[in-house]
C-alpha cells in the first residue's frame, strides 16, 4: 500500500466515500489504461518502425505545440518501476496496448523478435505483481508503410491486420486471456480520414466510411485468427460511444441528433452488434455500400466475450441546413474538463443503458473513462486534483446505478494511469491519476492516485468478507 503524504490524507478523509464498498460487486473490476503510443517514446529503438502517428507528429503545425510522442512518459525505459508504482497504488486491472509499428515494422511478416521479448517481459511483470492485463491490439499506430499502401480505406490493410492478430495471439496468449480487438473505430476513420484531426490527417469523408468498413472488418477477421491459435481467450472490442441530445424538442432537432447518432455511435454499434448498418447510417455515408462485400457482416457481427466501452461527453445536436452535414454539435454544459469537454454523469448511465437495451447483454466494461485537467504541482510538490476525484467518484455513481439498473456492467477501467501524450493536444491535456514532469519523467500520485488506492482496497476488502 502506498504511503499517503500527511496533507493529503486530511483530504481523503473529507473525501471519503463507500460508493465502491457498498455498490459494486466483489468481482467487478477496476483499473486503469493506457495507450503504446502515448506513454512508451523510444520510438526508434528495439527496431520500432514508423507508425502513422509519428510521421504525423513530425508534420509541423499538426500537434499542439509541436509535441511529439518520440519520448512521452519513457515508459519504454521506466516500464518496471512504473509497475512498482501501480501495484503500490493496489492497482490490479490494466488495459495497455501493444505497438503494431514496435511488432510489425514493415507492416507484415514475422513479429519483431526484441519488441516480443519487451512486451512478454511487461506481461508477466504485470503477472508477477498481480495486475491482470488487458491487451488492445490496436490503439492508433498503423505501421506507415500500410499508410503508403492506402491505410485503412485499403481493404488489405484488414487482412494483414488478421495476420498481425493471430501472430500476436500466438506470442502473448499465454500470458494474456483477455484482449480488445481495437480501440475507437470512429476516431481511426473519422477523425483519421475523414476530418484529418487524427493521423494519418486526412479529409476525405469517402476515404473515412470506407476505413470504417473495413476496421470492422478487420475486428471481425482478428477475432477469428485469434480464437483458431488460442481457444482459451477472451475478446472484444471497444467503441467510444457519445451520449447525443438533440437541442429541443423540435422534431429537425430530434432529426439532426438522429443523424449525428448514426455518424458516430451506429455506425459501429449497429454492425457489430446486429450485423447490418442501419438505414439512417447508411443515409449519412452513402459511400459505406460500395465497400461491404458478401459475408462481410456476419465475419464483423461475429461473437465476442464482452463489449468494450470508451464514454468521454454528451454533443448537443441542431438541425442546421446551411451546414453541409444538415446539423451542428456543440458539447454539453458543464464543459468544465480542460479539454471542454461535459462532466455529466448521468451520459454514461444513459449510454450503458441504451447499449444494454438495444444492442447486447453481453458484459461490458468500460474500458476509458475520465478527465483532463490543468493539474500542476503545487509549493509543497503535491497535485491535488480534487475535480478529478469529483468526477470520478460521480461517475462511479453513475456507473452503480446502471449496474443496479439491470446492465451488465462488470468493469471499470479509469483513463489514464499516467498523464501522457494526449494525440493531436500534445502533453497541453493531462488524464492521468500519477502526474507525470515531463522533463525529469518524475512521477508523482495525485491526490486522485491515492483517493482511487483508497477505494479500491476498501472494494477488495468486500471479497475477504
Ligand atoms: C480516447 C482515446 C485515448 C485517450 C482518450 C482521452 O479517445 O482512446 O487514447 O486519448 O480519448
Amino acid at each position: 500500500m502506498i504511503d499517503t503524504p500527511e496533507p493529503l490524507v486530511d483530504r481523503l478523509d473529507a473525501e471519503a466515500s463507500c460508493t465502491l464498498l457498498s455498490t459494486f460487486p466483489p468481482e467487478f473490476r477496476f483499473g486503469t489504461a493506457t495507450a503504446a503510443y502515448q506513454i512508451e517514446g523510444a520510438v526508434k529503438e528495439g527496431g520500432r518502425g514508423e507508425s502513422i502517428w509519428d510521421r504525423y507528429a513530425h508534420t509541423p503545425g499538426l500537434i499542439f505545440h509541436g509535441d511529439t510522442g518520440d519520448i512521452a512518459c519513457d515508459h519504454y525505459h521506466r516500464w518496471e518501476a512504473d509497475f512498482d508504482l501501480m501495484a503500490e497504488l493496489g492497482i490490479k486491472h490494466y488495459r495497455f496496448s501493444l505497438s503494431w509499428a514496435r511488432l510489425q515494422p514493415s507492416g507484415r511478416g514475422p513479429l519483431n523478435p526484441v519488441a516480443v521479448e519487451f512486451y512478454r517481459a511487461q506481461l508477466q511483470g504485470l503477472l508477477d505483481r498481480g495486475i491482470a492485463p488487458l491487451v488492445t491490439l490496436y490503439h492508433w499506430d498503423l505501421p506507415q508503410v500500410l499508410e503508403d499502401e492506402g491505410g485503412w480505406p485499403n481493404r488489405n490493410t484488414a487482412y494483414l491486420f488478421e495476420q498481425y492478430a493471430r501472430l500476436a495471439a500466438e506470442a502473448f496468449a499465454d500470458l494474456a486471456h483477455e484482449w480488445v480487438t481495437i480501440n475507437e473505430p470512429w476516431c481511426i476513420s473519422i477523425l483519421g480520414y475523414g476530418k484529418g484531426e487524427h493521423a494519418p490527417g486526412r479529409h476525405c469523408m469517402a476515404d473515412a466510411a470506407a476505413a470504417a468498413h473495413h476496421v470492422c472488418l478487420a475486428h471481425g477477421l482478428a477475432v477469428a485468427a485469434m480464437r483458431q491459435v488460442a481457444p482459451h481467450i477472451r475478446l472484444g472490442v471497444t467503441n467510444v460511444i457519445t451520449d447525443v441530445v438533440p437541442a429541443s424538442n423540435d422534431p429537425a432537432d430530434i432529426a439532426a441528433a438522429g443523424r449525428l447518432d448514426a455518424s458516430s455511435n451506429k455506425l459501429f454499434l449497429d454492425p457489430f452488434y446486429t450485423g447490418a448498418y442501419g438505414d439512417d447510417v447508411l443515409a449519412v455515408y452513402p459511400e459505406l455500400s460500395q465497400h461491404i462485400q458478401p459475408g462481410d457482416l456476419d465475419i464483423i457481427a461475429c461473437d465476442t466475450d464482452f463489449v468494450g466501452i470508451n464514454h468521454y461527453h454528451r454533443m448537443i445536436a441542431s438541425n442546421d441546413p446551411s451546414n453541409p452535414k444538415g446539423w451542428i454539435e456543440r458539447h454539453a454544459e458543464p464543459a468544465t474538463t480542460s479539454f471542454g469537454w461535459s462532466v455529466l454523469p448521468e451520459s454514461l448511465e444513459a449510454i450503458l443503458g441504451r447499449v444494454s437495451r438495444e444492442y447486447t447483454t453481453l458484459p461490458i466494461f468500460i474500458t476509458e473513462s475520465g478527465a483532463s485537467y490543468h493539474d500542476y504541482v503545487d509549493p509543497d510538490g503535491m497535485v491535488v486534483d480534487t475535480e478529478r476525484v469529483a468526477y470520478l467518484r460521480g461517475y462511479f455513481d453513475a456507473a452503480a446505478r446502471a449496474l443496479a439498473s439491470g446492465v451488465n456492467l462488470q468493469g471499470y477501467y479509469v483513463w489514464s494511469t499516467f498523464d501522457n501524450e494526449e494525440w493531436a493536444m500534445g502533453y497541453e491535456k493531462r488524464f492521468g491519476l500519477i502526474y507525470v514532469d515531463y522533463r525529469t519523467q518524475t512521477r508523482i500520485p495525485k491526490l486522485s492516485a491515492h483517493w482511487f488506492s483508497r477505494e479500491i482496497a476498501a472494494h477488495a476488502d468486500l471479497s475477504t468478507k
